[in-house]
């Protein structure tokens, strides 16, 4: 399968008409964004879980049992830090073990558990992550639409259906990225659905 194997697929009816994801990219000029990062030393990364309609959301939750997306994302982010959208953080509802959740949120007057961060923006949360350590953003669409430009290295997890959702990802330009590890899973028992994982790196 070439590395940026197309996975448009047609959005059925029955579901929101979006623009799919997957579509033709163009580049931005991130430069800046990207030097800033590199030369703190600091790495920022996203992972993300799509379908081919381009949802990542359903009532504030997934909106599919994947077991290996779940394992990935946990060697993927183990010692590291989370940088979370207030709601995402909400529908997991705790800090994951071995790893710094930083949530943001504009709020002041709300109470998290103590092992959790909060930052009043994107750039208050990279501060945060420890020089070293990479900086994980992991949703949700408020976020990643936020972040998208400064992002070195993006996993997905593309999930081979058209799922029902209420929360999509943005267009991404991955023009200025090249694939450098991808891998498929077929469904079964654990896994609801189809799914390629990929990495791509800016
Ligand atoms: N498929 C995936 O990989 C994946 C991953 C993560 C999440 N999700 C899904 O995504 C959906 C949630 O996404 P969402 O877009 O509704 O919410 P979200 O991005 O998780 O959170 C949005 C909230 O983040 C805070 N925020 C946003 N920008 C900020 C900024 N610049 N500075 C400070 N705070 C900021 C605000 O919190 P306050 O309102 O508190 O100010 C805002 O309401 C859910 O369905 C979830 O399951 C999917």
């Amino acid at each position: 399968m070439p590395p940026n194997y197309p996975l448009n697929v047609a959005n059925k009816q029955h579901l929101r008409e979006r623009t799919c994801w997957q579509k033709p990219f163009h580049l931005y000029s991130l430069q800046f964004m990207s030097q800033r990062a590199s030369e703190s030393n600091k790495k920022l990364s996203a992972v993300v879980a799509v379908a081919n309609n381009s949802v990542i959301g359903l009532n504030n939750a997934l909106p599919w049992s994947l077991s290996s997306d779940l394992k990935r994302f946990r060697q993927l982010t183990m010692g590291h830090c989370l940088i979370m959208g207030r709601k995402t953080f909400d529908s997991i509802g705790k800090a994951l073990k071995g790893r710094t959740t930083i949530v943001l949120t504009r709020q002041t007057g709300i109470q998290f558990p103590t092992d959790v961060v909060t930052a009043s923006s994107l750039e208050h949360a990279m501060e945060i992550v420890p020089v070293g350590k990479i900086g994980f953003v992991v949703g949700g669409a408020e976020i990643y639409r936020q972040a998208k430009d400064s992002i070195d290295d993006l996993y997905v997890t593309r999930v081979l259906a058209n799922v029902p959702g209420d929360a999509w990802l943005d267009e991404w330009d991955l023009s200025s990225f090249r694939c450098v590890e991808q891998m498929y899973t077929p469904e079964d028992g654990h896994n609801e659905w189809p799914t390629l994982f990929q990495h791509f790196r800016r």
